[in-house]
C-alpha cells in the first residue's frame, strides 16, 4: 500500500522500534489515520497495542477528530497476535482490552483491509465500527490450527456479525475468506475494487461522516432466534467432538460460541477469557506453534545466502508411473511446462493417462473445468526420446529403484541435457553420490524426494550430495516454493531423514509385535496418539510389495547380529500385498478400504512366536507408544550427529508433513523435549536390557540429557 501521508510527531525524532513509530496517527481532515508498520505481517505486538489504545484515546479526547481510520502498511493488514509472544508472560495491554477500547471509542472507528486480517487482525477489525476491504483481502480466524481459540472477543463478535452457523464454521475450519466471501458474510460492509486500504478507508469515512453515521458497535448486535441457535449448537458440539481426534481447542470454540448466544456479552468475554487460557497452557498450542515456525525455518539453509537459484522453466520428469505422473501434475498445476519420457510408446502412454486421471478425477468431482484441463495440458508433452529433453532446464529422475537403471538413466541425462541444466533423482534410498558419480557434472546432480502421491503430499527432501553446486541447492528451494511444497534439507544416507527413521521405529513395531501384541493392538495404540493410521495399516496402503524389495535388497548387508522378524515376508509369500491385492496385516473383503482383523495373520504370527521360542506378553498402549517413540527419537538424534538433518526442527517438519505425525505434538523432537529427555534416554537403556544392538542410545542424546539441553537448544544454536 503506498501511503501519501506525512507523518508528524511535533519536532521528536521518533525510534524507529518505538509504538509510535509502530503505530503512526496522521490528521486527514476530521480523521485521524492510524496505520500499523509493523513488518512483515504487522503482528500485535506489544507495541502495536499499546499504540492503537493511545491513537483511539488521541481520537476520543481531540474533539475536531470525527472518525478513526485503521490501515496496516506492507502486505497484510494486521495477520494476528504475535505468535512469538505465545508462552512468554503477558505484557500490557492485553489485545481484549485494545479491542474492547476500539469498540467504545466516542469518534466512528473504519478498519480498511486490503491485505490478511487474520486471527487478532480480524477481532480488531470486528471491533472497528464499520469495515471496508479490497478484493486482495483475506479474513479469517485460523486460531484452531495453533491449538487456540480467538481470544480477544472473536468468538463474541463473529457470531453477531455473520451469525452461529457461519462464525462456528470460520473458526473450526481456520479457512480465510476472500473479500467477496467476506462481504456475503457479513464481515465487510463494503468491497472496493480499486486504489488502497488509505484512499478506500478515507472514502468511506467521508461518506459515513455525511449520513451522520454513529459509532456501530457489534456488541450491541442481537443474536437472532437463540432457540434455533442453540440447537444447532448441540448438534455442533456433538460433531465436533467426534471429529476433532484429541484436539484441545475446537470443543471450546463451541464452548465460547454457546456463550455468545447465552449470556450477556461482557461475560461472554471473561467466558472466552478464561478458555483462551486454557488453551494457551495446553500443550497442544505448544506443539502447533512449534510446526508453524519450523515450517518457515526449513527454508533457511546455509547455501542460500551463498548462492542465487538457477532459472527455470522448463521441466523434463523420466518416468511416468505412481511418482513421475504425481510430480508432473505438480509442475503443471505450478505453470511450468513439462516434457515426460518414458521407454516406449507404450508407457509412455500409460503415463499420460496416468497424469490424465488426476485431472479427470477432479472434472469428475466438479472441481476442474473441462477447458482448464486442456490449458493444463498445453504444457504437457511426451516423449521417448531423450534428445527431446536437450532444453530443459531441470530434470526429475522417477525410474525404478534400482542403482544401475538410475545410473544409465543419468548417463543419459548428462550426453543430452544442456549445461547448467539441474539433475534431479526422486530416489527413496539409494546413494545419490554414486548416481552424481555416474555423470560429468556431478555438481549439479541433486536428490528431490517427493512423496506419494506427488501432487498432493506437502512434503519435499531436498538431499544433498556431497559434490552439488550452492545454486543447485538454492534451486531445489526456489522449486518447492514455487510447487508449494515443504522443503526439509536432507543429507545423504539409506532412506534419508524420513524413511532412515521410519525404517528403526517400524523394526520396534515388529519386534513387539513378535513378544506379544497385535498389529491391530499397535495401530490402535499409534491412532490414540494421534495418528490417522497405524504402521500395519501403513503397510497395507502402500503395498507389503515395495518393503519386501527393500528388505531384500538389504538382506546382504543386514549385521547377522540384528534381530529380524519374518512375519511380513510370510504374509507377501502367500501374496498378500495389502489393500491392493485384498488382504495383508488386514483383511478388505470386496475392495473395502477399511480393512478387518484377521485371524490368519495373528495364527502367522503365533507360528514365528513358537518358532523362536518367544512367550508373549502384554503391551499396553502405554507401552507400545514409549518403544515407538523412542525408537524414532533415538535414531532422530542420530541423523542430528551424522549431519543428516540439519536441525531437530527438520525432522519434526519431515514427519508432520509426510509421515502424518501428529500436528498438535510439534513433530517427534519437539515431543521429545516436552515429555523430557531424561525419560526417553532412560527408556532406551531399560529397552536395552533386552536387545543392547537396536537399543544402543544416541551419543547425542545422551550429551544432551547429560548437560541438561533439549533439542530446542539444536534448533536455537543453527
Ligand atoms: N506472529 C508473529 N510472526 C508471524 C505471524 C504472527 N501472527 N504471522 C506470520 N509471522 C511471521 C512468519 O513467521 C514469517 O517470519 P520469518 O520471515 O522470520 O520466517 C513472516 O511473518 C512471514 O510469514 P509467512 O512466511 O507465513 O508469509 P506468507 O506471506 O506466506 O503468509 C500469512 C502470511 C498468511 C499472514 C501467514 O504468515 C499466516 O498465516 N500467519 C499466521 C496467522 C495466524 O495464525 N493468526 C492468528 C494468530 S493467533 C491470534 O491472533 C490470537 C488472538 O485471537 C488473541
Ligand atoms: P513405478 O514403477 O510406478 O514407475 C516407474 C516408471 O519408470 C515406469 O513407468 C517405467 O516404465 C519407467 N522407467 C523405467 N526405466 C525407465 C527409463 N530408463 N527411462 C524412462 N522411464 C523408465 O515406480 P514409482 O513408484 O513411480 O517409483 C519411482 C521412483 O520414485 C523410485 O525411485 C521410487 O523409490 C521413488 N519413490 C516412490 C514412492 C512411492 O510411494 N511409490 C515415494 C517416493 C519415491
Amino acid at each position: 500500500m503506498n501511503s501519501h501521508l506525512i507523518v508528524i510527531h511535533g519536532d521528536k525524532r521518533v525510534p524507529t522500534d518505538s509504538p509510535a513509530s509502530i503505530v503512526q496517527t496522521t490528521r486527514q481532515g476530521n480523521v485521524l489515520v492510524v496505520s500499523l508498520h509493523n513488518p512483515p505481517v504487522n503482528a500485535l505486538g506489544q507495541p502495536v497495542r499499546a499504540g492503537l489504545l493511545a491513537a483511539v484515546a488521541e481520537a476520543d479526547a481531540d474533539p475536531t477528530v470525527q472518525a478513526v481510520l485503521i490501515v496496516g502498511e506492507g502486505k497484510a493488514f494486521i495477520a494476528g497476535a504475535d505468535i512469538r509472544e505465545f508462552g512468554k508472560p503477558p505484557v500490557a495491554p492485553s489485545l481484549p482490552e485494545v479491542c474492547n477500547r476500539i469498540e467504545a471509542s466516542s469518534k466512528i472507528v473504519i478498519a480498511a483491509i486490503h491485505g490478511p486480517a487474520l486471527g487478532g487482525g480480524l477481532e480488531v477489525a470486528m471491533s472497528a465500527h464499520y469495515r471496508v476491504a479490497l478484493p486482495a483481502a483475506t479474513l479469517g480466524l485460523p486460531e484452531v490450527n495453533l491449538g487456540l481459540l480467538p481470544g480477544a472477543g472473536g468468538t463474541q463478535r463473529a457470531p453477531r456479525l455473520m451469525g452461529v452457523q457461519a462464525a462456528a464454521d470460520l473458526m473450526l475450519s481456520g479457512k480465510h475468506l476472500s473479500a467477496k466471501a467476506a462481504l456475503a458474510a457479513g464481515l465487510v460492509d463494503k468491497l472496493v475494487e480499486g486504489g488502497d486500504a488509505m484512499v478506500a478507508g478515507l472514502t468511506h469515512a467521508h461518506e459515513l461522516l455525511a449520513t451522520r453515521a454513529v459509532p456501530r458497535r457489534t456488541r450491541d448486535i442481537d443474536i437472532a432466534d437463540k432457540a434455533t441457535a442453540l440447537a444447532e449448537l448441540d448438534a455442533l458440539a456433538a460433531d465436533t467432538a467426534r471429529k476433532s481426534r484429541g484436539l484441545f481447542s475446537p470443543t471450546k470454540i463451541v464452548e465460547c460460541i454457546r456463550a455468545a448466544v447465552e449470556l450477556p456479552f461482557d461475560e461472554g468475554i471473561a467466558k472466552e477469557r478464561d478458555l483462551f487460557v486454557e488453551c494457551l497452557n495446553s500443550p497442544q498450542r505448544a506443539g502447533l506453534i512449534h510446526a508453524f515456525f519450523a515450517e518457515r525455518e526449513t527454508a533457511k539453509i546455509p547455501e542460500a545466502k551463498a548462492a542465487a537459484p538457477r532459472h527455470f522453466a522448463n521441466i523434463a520428469v523420466i518416468g511416468g508411473g505412481t511418482m513421475g505422473a504425481g510430480i508432473t501434475v505438480s509442475a503443471l498445476d505450478a505453470g511450468l511446462k513439462v516434457t515426460m519420457i518414458e521407454r516406449d510408446a507404450e508407457s509412455i502412454a500409460r503415463g499420460q493417462s496416468n497424469v490424465e486421471k488426476v485431472y479427470d478425477g477432479l472434472i469428475g468431482k466438479g472441481r476442474l473445468s473441462a477447458e482448464a484441463k486442456a490449458e493444463i495440458m498445453t504444457r504437457y508433452t511426451p516423449g521417448i526420446s531423450y534428445d527431446d529433453i536437450c532444453d530443459a532446464d531441470l530434470v526429475i529422475e522417477a525410474v525404478f529403484e534400482d542403482i544401475e537403471v538410475k545410473k544409465a538413466v543419468f548417463k543419459e541425462l548428462d550426453r543430452v541435457c544442456k549445461p547448467g541444466a539441474v539433475l534431479a533423482t526422486n530416489t527413496s534410498y539409494l546413494d545419490i553420490d554414486a548416481i552424481a558419480a555416474a555423470t560429468s557434472r556431478p555438481q549439479d546432480v541433486i536428490g528431490l524426494h517427493f512423496f506419494s502421491p506427488a501432487n498432493i503430499m506437502k512434503l519435499l527432501e531436498i538431499v544433498v550430495p556431497t559434490t552439488v553446486a550452492s545454486d543447485v541447492v538454492t534451486t531445489a528451494f526456489e522449486l518447492a516454493k514455487r510447487l508449494k511444497k515443504v522443503p526439509v534439507r536432507a543429507g545423504v544416507c539409506d532412506g534419508f531423514i524420513g524413511n532412515r527413521i521410519l525404517a528403526v521405529y517400524k523394526q520396534a513395531a515388529d519386534y513387539m509385535m513378535e513378544d506379544g501384541a497385535s498389529p491391530y493392538e499397535i495401530d490402535e495404540a499409534v491412532r490414540g496418539f494421534g495418528y490417522p493410521m497405524g504402521p500395519f495399516q501403513v503397510s497395507d496402503l502402500a503395498g507389503g510389495d515395495i518393503g519386501w524389495a527393500t528388505r531384500k535388497r538389504r538382506a546382504a548387508t543386514r549385521d547377522p547380529r540384528a534381530r529380524y522378524v519374518e512375519v511380513a515376508d510370510r504374509l507377501c509369500e502367500r501374496g498378500w500385498f495389502g489393500q491392493k491385492t485384498g488382504r495383508g496385516f488386514y483383511l478388505y473383503p470386496h475392495g473395502a478400504r477399511v480393512g478387518q482383523a484377521d485371524p490368519e495373520v495373528l495364527a502367522i504370527v503365533d507360528a514365528e512366536r513358537a518358532k523362536k521360542g518367544i512367550t508373549p506378553r502384554q503391551f499396553s498402549a502405554d507401552d507400545i507408544i514409549r518403544r515407538y517413540m523412542a525408537a524414532m527419537v533415538n535414531e532422530g538424534a542420530k541423523v542430528l550427529e551424522e549431519g543428516i538433518a540439519l536441525r531437530p526442527l527438520d525432522i519434526d517438519v519431515t514427519f508432520l508433513s509426510g509421515y502424518g505425525f501428529p500436528r498438535f505434538r510439534g513433530g517427534p523432537m519437539k515431543w521429545a523435549d516436552m515429555h523430557g529427555l531424561p525419560k526417553v534416554l532412560a527408556d532406551i537403556r531399560e529397552f536395552a536390557k533386552e536387545d543392547a544392538l537396536f537399543w544402543k542410545p544416541a551419543p547425542l542424546l545422551e550429551k544432551l540429557v547429560a548437560e541438561g539441553r533439549d533439542f530446542e537448544t539444536l534448533n536455537k544454536a543453527a
